[in-house]
């Protein structure tokens, strides 16, 4: 392969997610193998545009394969939505010989990202990192697989003593704007009924089908509700339920951020590490301006303007198919 690219940087941003440290480890490898000069930089967009930049040998990313979070650390930058804050970005990456980057993370981070790419000339190459699996051009994003397994694991646990108590749990995990998580974590835990932002629920429904539960001489149930469902969070889900509904003895609980750390599962990986590699070859290859994906097991790239704005849904049939399972 040959190209007029040197240095790279790689940086994460955005909320991290299980597995990106895989992702870096990939870049670097890849990127050495090349034999080009690859930088990371601290806290994403911030890092960029205060001038922190670090190099990245071989060894420096040994030994990170199985960790969470990300070793590069991440942030969600205010001055970068700035057009000022992305020239002095521009700046920095002009002033240490940076001739293209490769950006780890999901909505806000390719948002961001494109525009940048658009004012200045430099490649870049996006490599989808978010536990929301909300980007379309790929199957799955790096993390949703860790999510989902970390999800499920609390909800067995809730299961447990739901069960031992004979009570109504509703159960939040994340998803501000996308259902993926909760859908899965529903299916996957065989929870009674999942709430997603993509769909306008009706609390009346709700009621109506724990009835046919109740009627059914069910003992306990679960409810999973995604933070960004259209009625409201686990919380008010639940107090207008016990309003309306109290055959049940109800709780909440809430999973919150145990869903972006941990070790990553050999899932999310294999996707990282297979993604990684895939970003350094499409730069080399001239590539630009695309989110490298795998889309029915194989490298896709789309643009990063598609990637964001392309609405990715979870399939609605599945929600039905959900709550048949669960009766
Ligand atoms: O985008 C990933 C995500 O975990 C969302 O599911 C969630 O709504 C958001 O980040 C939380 O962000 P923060 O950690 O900044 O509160």
């Amino acid at each position: 392969m040959s190209s007029d690219i040197k240095r790279i940087a790689v940086f994460t941003s955005g909320g991290d997610a299980p597995g990106m440290n895989a992702a870096i480890r990939a870049v670097v490898r890849t990127a050495t193998f090349h034999d080009l000069h690859i930088y990371g930089i601290n806290r994403g967009y911030d890092g960029m545009i205060k001038c922190q930049f670090k190099r990245l040998e071989r060894k420096d990313v040994g030994n990170i394969i199985h960790r969470g979070g990300t070793i590069l650390k991440t942030a969600r930058s205010m001055e970068f939505m700035t057009k000022e804050g992305r020239k002095t970005a521009y700046e920095s990456l002009v002033a240490s010989d940076i001739d293209a980057c490769i950006a780890i993370g999901g909505n806000g981070t390719f948002t961001g990202a494109d525009i940048f790419s658009k004012e200045h000339n430099i490649p870049f190459i996006g490599i989808p990192g978010t536990i929301d699996n909300d980007l379309a051009g790929t199957d799955y994003t790096i993390g949703f697989d860790t999510a989902i397994n970390t999800a499920v694991e609390a909800v067995d646990k809730i299961r447990d003593t739901a069960d031992s108590h004979n009570r109504l749990f509703f159960v939040e995990v994340m998803g501000r704007d996308s259902g993926f998580i909760a859908l899965n974590t529903g299916i996957g835990s065989g929870a009674g009924s999942i709430l997603i932002p993509e769909r306008e629920g009706n609390v009346d429904d709700l009621i109506n089908h724990l009835k046919i539960g109740a009627r059914r001489k069910k003992l306990f149930s679960l409810v999973i509700v995604a933070e960004g469902n259209p009625g409201g969070g686990a919380m008010k889900i639940a107090e207008e339920v016990k309003n309306k509904f109290d055959h049940y003895d109800t709780k909440v609980a809430i999973i919150g951020h145990l869903q972006r750390g941990g070790s990553p599962t050999a899932a999310d990986r294999v996707l990282a590490s297979r993604l990684g590699f895939a970003a350094v070859e499409a730069l080399l290859a001239g590539k630009t301006n695309v989110m490298v994906g795998e889309m029915n097991n194989k490298i896709s790239y789309t643009p990063l303007a598609k990637a964001i704005k392309t609405p990715k849904a979870p399939e609605s049939d599945l929600l039905r198919m959900a709550e048949i399972l669960a009766m």
